[in-house]
């Protein structure tokens, strides 16, 4: 049994690939003759692929029949992966392996809580797939962020109770979603955006040994 459970979202937690997610929006939306700002953009952090072509219709004031959605969902999905693919470990954000390293090493349950379903394909690119003892990514869940199930998933998956998990989130529905799940919130990114988490921090390299420890005897 873990004394604690470490649960990292993946897209702009792990690696940098939110900005390919929104290369990847815009383009789409550019061929359906309308554009979404950067704000309206971090509505879809965490948010899944349905639910953010569900917004970005209703943005553009556009409806389509249910081929075109799949249609336009492979379309989106399709550029991505066109960037996915050239990802190597170069992409890892900063100091993401120097907290994993230390949470193995104190013998913590590491898991992913993802909403998207290129979660594995992605970590295999940058290598650092056999670090996590669980990966809870969009194919294990049924009910998107902020819905807290990925993470609940995820904390069973390493035998821990949500009480004694922390979180490291990018999106603001992620954040909400660890909040309801009854676990700790770190938010990686602005104090501007993420207001509602526990702690924050603009990047791993503000996290300490010092402060991992501190939640681990928490
Ligand atoms: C989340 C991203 O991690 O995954 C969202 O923040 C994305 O932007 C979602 O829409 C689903 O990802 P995918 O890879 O299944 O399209
Ligand atoms: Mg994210």
């Amino acid at each position: 049994m873990h004394k604690k459970g470490f649960i990292f979202d993946l897209d702009g937690v792990i690696v940098d690939t939110a900005k390919y997610h929104f290369l990847a929006w815009k383009n789409l939306a550019k061929s359906l003759g309308f554009d979404f700002t950067e704000e309206q953009n971090e509505q879809l952090k965490g948010v899944s692929r349905v639910d953010s072509l569900k917004k970005i219709l209703a943005w553009g004031n556009t409806s389509v029949s249910e081929d075109k959605f799949q249609e336009l969902m492979t379309l989106k999905n399709t550029e991505y992966l066109s960037y996915i693919d050239k990802m190597d470990d170069s992409e890892i954000l900063v100091d993401v392996p120097r907290v994993l390293d230390f949470l193995k090493a104190k013998d913590q349950g590491i898991s992913l809580g993802s909403a998207s379903k290129n979660a594995r394909r992605i970590l295999e690119k940058v290598q650092l797939l056999p670090k996590f003892d669980a990966i809870v990514d969009g194919n294990d869940v049924s009910k998107a962020k902020p819905n807290p199930e990925v993470f609940l998933i995820a904390a069973k998956a390493v035998n821990c109770k949500p009480e004694d998990c922390i979180v490291f989130e990018d999106s603001v529905a992620g954040v909400e979603a660890a909040n309801l799940a009854n676990m700790i919130s770190i938010g990686i990114g602005s104090k501007d955006v993420l207001h509602e988490a526990d702690y924050i921090f603009k990047d791993f390299s503000e996290i300490s040994e010092a402060f991992i420890t501190e939640l681990i005897n928490k």
